[in-house]
């Protein structure tokens, strides 16, 4: 007689929990379609990232002999640390002229500033 009415209270908790899970089940299937994911910002990155211009077509041609231009991107520097660096490069066998490095600094110096996070690149 007992085991007839556990059985009975088990089956109320086997009805019991389908019913949740169907809840659970409509209410993930009519919850409100998930926001869309944020446009990713265009982030430029790598070449794309050097605004257009003379001095861009120099350093695509010039700075990528000896290593990649990833080390350009990678470094940041004010004016004077991009002469200096442009100096060091021109000295390593760089094919720019000494004549081009204001430009080329000034270029740089906007485009890939000093970085708080690599202050001893920065000169
Ligand atoms: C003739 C080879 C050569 C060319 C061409 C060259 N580099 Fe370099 N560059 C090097 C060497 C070698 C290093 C690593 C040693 C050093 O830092 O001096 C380097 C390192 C760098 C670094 C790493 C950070 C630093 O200050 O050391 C940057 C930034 C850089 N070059 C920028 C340039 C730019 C901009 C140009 C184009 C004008 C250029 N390089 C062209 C040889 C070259």
């Amino acid at each position: 007689m007992w085991t007839a009415r556990v059985r009975n209270v088990r089956n109320h908790i086997v009805v019991a929990a389908l019913l949740l899970t169907l809840v659970i089940a409509y209410l993930a299937g009519s919850s409100p379609a998930p926001a869309p994911a944020p446009e990713p910002r265009p982030v430029l990155t790598g070449v794309a990232a050097l605004p257009e211009g003379p001095e861009k077509e120099l350093i695509l041609e010039h700075c990528d002999v000896c290593h990649g231009l990833d080390w350009v991107l990678r470094s940041g520097g004010t004016e004077e640390g991009w002469t200096d660096r442009l100096r060091r490069m021109i000295r390593s066998g760089a094919t720019i002229t000494p004549e081009q490095i204001p430009a080329l600094a000034a270029y740089l110096a906007k485009a890939l500033p000093p970085r708080p996070v690599q202050e001893e690149d920065a000169f």
